[in-house]
């Protein structure tokens, strides 16, 4: 017999969720009295949060996967683990192809990892919790009871003190009904569920009281978010209004919302509820109504365009945000300038662009080809990040001479590399830090600092780390693409 694991290693890919899941996992870990470790070379438990969206998501980790052949023969007693999306998708199938890999769970039960790592631990055997091959018509027919089984994770939430609650991502959704063509999600995350606002809200209540001040309400498609609550719907709308009255959240935002059955008492929350974010991340995919088609994405160029339009007619100044995929089979030259017009004209405050990735199973993967060359997808990526390009720069140019409120995250990358060394020298003061007077008149270092407006703009300071956690004004003075550089003004509400 050996000891308990004491240590675990979790590096986390993928989206927002995963990041939630990744949290709530090392929660649990805690609960078992492990430790966090930054490095897989000592680690009892090395585990892996997955992302099986695109190909490249899955092959980092199996790279990961590959280095750590060596480790597992220096230390068989070390447990190897892929958690997650990649995990769901690829089944005991992983086990074949990574010889030292001891367990794989699922996304939606990552509430039994405990138990998973204790039985790896004790019996020295590879387990898996999956969510089985059965029909999605009998997992449908289990959902209320898989529901209750799920909700077990997100209410084990507890967060440590060291963790950093100011912005917190809140569940509300899981899973996904849209089946657009090309998209893995709905196999590795199973049938959408909107979470009990009762739960939600617990949630959010309590990490208010361990000062958070942002939370982010997550779900695949979160605008078609709907709970029937002794018979009354409560929609997002709704949901948001109640997290709106809670003490202590400044903003509030919702991610990623689905342009087909869109509830216009969104946009009235949005525009009428001071605390609820103007931002909207609300991918289009692509500008052509016959590619869209071949998604399966349920509506037009011209709704997508409407939707915009009526988002700005509610709340002018409306960031907007989305996604494209481009080179999806049998996407033409005329298809993709059809996405670039479409982005012209949306004005995004920012984009994210895809090369199409073919996933196994999907009905794109079985039924249509992927016909658009490696080099004609760089290029289309290339172009269409070079027209948003033009278009965030003329945005953050207007907005210099501006004063805008930023939620101080923390420091920026340079910074937190300089103060790495920093420590590591073990000379505080040295580098690029100057003494700087704080509030309490006690001199601390000058850094640079990060954080978002409630427009999801991110900007870039010089302050200290007091102020990281408060909510600041920042005067722009200048900018580049993907931020807003400026000189801090006041500070609006010091960090709780
Ligand atoms: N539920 C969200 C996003 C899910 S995945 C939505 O519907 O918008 C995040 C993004 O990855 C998608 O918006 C899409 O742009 C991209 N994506 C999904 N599947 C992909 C694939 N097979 N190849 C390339 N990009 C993909
Ligand atoms: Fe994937 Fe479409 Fe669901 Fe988004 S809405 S997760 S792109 S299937
Ligand atoms: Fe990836 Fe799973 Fe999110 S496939 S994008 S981690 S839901």
């Amino acid at each position: 017999m050996h000891t308990n694991p004491r240590t675990y290693y979790l590096e986390t890919f993928g989206c927002q969720m995963n990041v939630l899941d990744s949290q709530l996992v090392e929660g649990q870990l805690r609960e078992l009295g492990m430790r966090r470790v930054d490095s897989a070379r000592t680690a009892d438990i090395i585990l892996f949060n997955t992302c099986s969206v695109r190909q490249h998501a899955e092959d980092k980790v199996l790279s990961r996967l590959g280095r750590l052949k060596r480790l597992k023969q220096r230390r068989p007693g070390a447990i190897v683990g892929v958690i997650g999306c990649m995990a769901e998708r690829r089944k005991e199938a992983l086990f074949a192809s990574v010889p030292h890999l001891d367990l794989l769970c699922g996304p939606g039960l990552l509430h039994r990892l405990p138990t998973l790592l204790e039985e790896v631990w004790d019996r020295h055997e590879r387990v898996a919790a999956l969510s089985g091959s059965q029909s999605r018509r009998i997992e449908v027919l289990q959902r209320s009871l898989e529901n209750d089984e799920m909700e077990k994770l997100d209410l084990s939430r507890r967060p440590s003190p060291e963790d950093n609650v100011v912005q917190s991502y809140i569940r509300v959704q899981r899973g996904c009904d849209k089946f657009c063509t090309y998209c893995v999600v709905p196999f590795v995350r199973g049938p959408e569920l909107s979470r009990p606002p009762a739960h939600i809200l617990e949630e959010a209540r309590m990490l208010a009281d361990r000062g958070c001040r942002e939370i982010t309400l997550l779900g695949q498609t979160v605008n078609s978010y709907a709970y029937s609550e002794n018979g009354r719907r409560v929609g997002l709308a709704q949901l948001l209004e109640r997290v709106h009255a809670i003490d202590g959240i400044d903003r509030i935002r919702f991610v990623t919302s689905f342009p087909a059955d869109w509830d216009e008492d969104i946009f009235r929350v949005v525009r009428g509820f001071p605390r609820v974010c103007p931002y909207l991340h609300i991918p289009a995919q692509s500008g052509s109504n016959r590619i869209l088609k071949a998604m399966n994405r349920g509506y037009t160029v011209e709704e997508y365009l409407r939707l915009m339009d009526t988002a700005r007619e509610y709340v002018p100044d409306i960031a907007l945000a989305g996604d494209f995929i481009v080179g999806f089979c049998g996407e033409t030259e005329e298809d993709f300038e059809a996405t670039a017009n479409l982005v012209r004209r949306v004005e995004y405050k920012g984009v994210f662009v895809f090369k199409y990735s073919p996933r196994p199973g999907t009905s794109a993967e079985r039924a249509k080809t992927d016909d658009i060359p490696t080099d004609v997808k760089a290029r289309r990526n290339n172009d269409l990040l070079a027209v948003q390009r033009e278009i965030s720069l003329r945005q953050k140019r207007a907005m210099i001479g501006q004063t805008v409120e930023v939620l101080v995250e923390g420091y920026s990358r340079p910074a937190l590399r300089a103060r790495a060394a920093e420590e590591a020298a073990q000379n505080p003061g040295a580098g690029a830090a100057a003494p700087m007077p704080t509030e309490s008149g006690i001199h601390a270092s000058v850094h640079q600092l990060t954080g978002r407006t409630p427009h999801d703009m991110i900007v870039v300071f010089d302050g200290d780390s007091s102020h990281i956690g408060a909510l600041v004004n920042v005067r722009v003075d200048s900018v580049s693409p993907l931020t807003l550089l400026g000189q801090l003004t006041s500070v609006v509400s010091p960090r709780r």
